[in-house]
């Protein structure tokens, strides 16, 4: 029997997460956050005091680490048995993330990891290249966009509500800046695959997105 997945790549603060999770949760599906692989990682990298620049050692680092996913209300993430969930959101982590995501080896060396999550009864993957590198016969495939300005003022909203101090326009910054990084990339960049379903976010109330992907999948 063949696993339907579908794939919803985009921008960070598109809202891939939400519509994912819900998604997920209405189909009763799994759901891979494949950018909580590369922020893992980031944070381990962080931790071990490791270069950006040193290939080989983030290589290394991404083959051995173990990532347990504990799905709840919430997703809790596991990095070598520690929980590590209230690090991943940082802005830090994210850019750090973005940057390690550029290589080659490390996309290599996670690849597997993400592939794993393909399992009964159905998978729903949120990334950047689900659709066109990790998962390319998904029967499904969304490409969720929305101008930076609006994707800038909900990672805002999303900072402080988790108590996290945030300034906008540092925000605004970063986020085009993570945009350009992840899209310019030689490897597995941020883009709609060909036969994806694109959505721009930007005026749309996110029910009306998720009713969207699940018409889509029905
Ligand atoms: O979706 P996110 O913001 O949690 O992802 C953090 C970074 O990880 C993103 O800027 C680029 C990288 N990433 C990637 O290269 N490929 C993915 N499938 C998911 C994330």
């Amino acid at each position: 029997m063949t696993i339907p997945v579908l794939t919803i790549d985009g921008p960070s603060g598109a809202g891939k997460g939400t519509v994912s999770r819900a998604v997920a949760k209405q189909l009763g599906w799994n759901y891979l956050d494949s950018g909580s692989i590369y922020r893992s990682l980031a944070i381990a990298i962080l931790e071990q005091k490791i270069a950006l620049a040193d290939v080989c050692a983030i290589t290394k680092v991404a083959q051995a680490m173990q990532l347990k996913f504990e799905c709840g209300d919430e997703l809790v993430v596991l990095l070598n048995d520690v929980d590590i969930t209230a690090q991943l959101v940082t802005e830090t982590v994210g850019n750090t993330a973005s940057v390690i995501a550029a290589y080659p080896d490390v996309r290599d060396a996670l690849l597997q990891k993400q592939k794993d999550f393909k399992k009964a009864p159905g998978l729903v993957a949120d990334g950047r290249d689900m659709g066109t590198v990790v998962f390319p016969d998904a029967a499904n495939k969304v490409f969720l966009t929305a101008s930076s300005e609006e994707r800038a003022k909900r990672r805002y909203k999303q900072l402080i509500e988790k108590g996290i101090s945030a300034n906008l326009d540092g925000i605004t910054k970063e986020i085009e800046a993570r945009d350009k990084r992840d899209s310019e990339r030689k490897t597995a960049p941020l883009i709609a695959a060909d036969d994806a379903l694109t959505i721009d976010s930007s005026d749309l109330p996110i029910n009306q997105v998720i009713e969207a992907v699940l018409n889509l999948v029905r």
